[in-house]
């Protein structure tokens, strides 16, 4: 009631009141309201645009409690730098609704959705005509796909309300992965969803694989003296081994540095790279000077020369880490670059040696 007559006070309705007004009819993101309404700033900041066509992913009273447990601090509290850079990456420059999540490409591969988080900080992945995502600001990456590795199909989740709703996953910084709602609600300004909890604001790619627990490459990064190198990139996919079974991974000698470090360049490539363009038989250059071909097989795996992604998509601050199986396999004879006979004479054998 109070909410109501504070509403119809201010006037003409703008952008914000508009949004508050919509969210409020939702008892789950009632914090979410509350703190818009306590800070009104925070608010213009957020939805200052004249497009129609954003979708804001809209924090539930789960990812207050959430965050207030996991880091001590209500999210109010938090510095309000890192507040309005937080609900940036909550912004999409898009419409995303269950309908465009459902149809066409996306419901196969996903989507990758430009944000309003700009900061450099956050958002260093530059080289737009480098990468195949066309965004200036900071991406999620959003699927109704289950496992993580796979261009798959829709999952559907009965979380809450009558109908039966698909459920989405939007994958943010630091390899995390929020459960998104889609209640499809709508405002002047476009669209929201419900998620479960804040979206992590990206970091650097070695500090995002050593998140993700992969920590055997981050020391080999670290060892070979390209760890500044990975993290200051404007731009980068890197392709991260979860194992190293076979690898000489010592840094003994100088030639056991450059066969490592050479080894480690054959697994970043220029740009950000998401997998939701992928063509079977794509191939792309790797920092070594190796030629990489992208496998997308008959059930949506994607593939890189020999090696599987088994995780997809998992966003950095200066590009995207796509998790391999294992060492991936490259073509180390320039002559032989792009012909099935390269990887038939090198993958056979060699590439559990990780020579180059
Ligand atoms: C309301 O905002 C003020 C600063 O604008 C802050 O000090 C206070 O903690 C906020 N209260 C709530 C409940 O968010
Ligand atoms: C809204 O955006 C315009 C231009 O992008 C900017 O000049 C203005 O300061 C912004 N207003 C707020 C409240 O952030
Ligand atoms: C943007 O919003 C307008 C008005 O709602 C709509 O007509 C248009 O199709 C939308 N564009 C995109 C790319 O979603
Ligand atoms: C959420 O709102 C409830 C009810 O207003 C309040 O008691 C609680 O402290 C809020 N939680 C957080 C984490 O802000
Ligand atoms: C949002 O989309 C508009 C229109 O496509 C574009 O001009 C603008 O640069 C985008 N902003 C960000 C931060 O991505
Ligand atoms: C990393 O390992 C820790 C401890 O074993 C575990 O709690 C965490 O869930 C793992 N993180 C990921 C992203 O796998
Ligand atoms: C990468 O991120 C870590 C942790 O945030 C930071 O300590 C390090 O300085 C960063 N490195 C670069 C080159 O940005
Ligand atoms: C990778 O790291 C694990 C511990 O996380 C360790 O047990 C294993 O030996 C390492 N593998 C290699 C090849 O260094
Ligand atoms: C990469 O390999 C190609 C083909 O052999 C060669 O022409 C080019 O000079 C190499 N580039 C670098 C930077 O080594």
């Amino acid at each position: 009631m109070q909410l109501l007559l504070l509403l119809a006070l201010l006037s003409p309705l703008t952008h914000s009141q508009s949004f508050i007004e919509a969210i409020s009819a939702y008892p789950q993101l009632s914090n979410f309201t509350a703190l818009l309404l306590n800070d009104t700033s925070l608010t213009a900041s957020l939805l200052n645009t004249t497009s129609h066509n954003q979708t804001i992913l809209a924090p539930s009273n789960t990812a207050f409690l959430q965050y207030q447990t996991l880091t001590g601090q209500s999210i109010e509290a938090v510095d309000p730098n890192l507040l309005i850079n937080t609900l940036q990456y909550h912004t999409l420059n898009a419409t995303l609704n269950s309908q465009s999540l459902k149809s066409g490409a996306t419901a196969q591969k996903g989507a990758v959705v430009g944000t309003q988080l700009i900061d450099t900080r956050y958002n260093r992945k530059g080289k737009l005509d480098e990468s195949n995502i066309g965004s200036p600001g900071q991406v999620v990456y959003i699927t109704t796909a289950g496992a993580a590795g796979k261009l798959g199909r829709g999952v559907e989740s009965g979380l809450s309300g009558r109908q039966l709703r698909v459920g989405a996953t939007v994958n943010a910084g630091a390899g995390t992965s929020t459960n998104m709602d889609l209640v499809d609600g709508t405002w002047d300004g476009g669209t929201f969803q419900i998620v479960d909890s804040f979206l992590t604001l990206p970091i650097n790619c070695t500090t995002t694989i050593a998140s993700v627990n992969l920590t055997n490459l981050t020391t080999a990064v670290s060892n070979v003296g390209k760890t500044d190198k990975w993290n200051s990139y404007q731009g980068i996919t890197c392709l991260a081994p979860s194992t190293f079974i076979g690898t000489d991974l010592s840094t003994t000698n100088p030639d056991k540095i450059h066969t490592l470090s050479n080894l480690l360049g054959a697994h970043i490539i220029d740009g950000p790279q998401y997998t939701t363009t992928f063509q079977d038989g794509q191939t792309f250059i790797s920092g070594a000077n190796t030629t990489i071909k992208v496998t997308v097989d008959q059930v949506g795996l994607v593939w890189f020369n020999d090696a599987r992604v088994v995780r997809a998509n998992v966003v950095t601050n200066n590009g995207v880490i796509h998790v391999l199986d294992k060492v991936r396999c490259f073509c180390s004879f320039p002559w032989a670059r792009g012909f099935s006979l390269c990887y038939l004479l090198v993958c056979a054998d060699c590439c559990a040696a990780g020579s180059v």
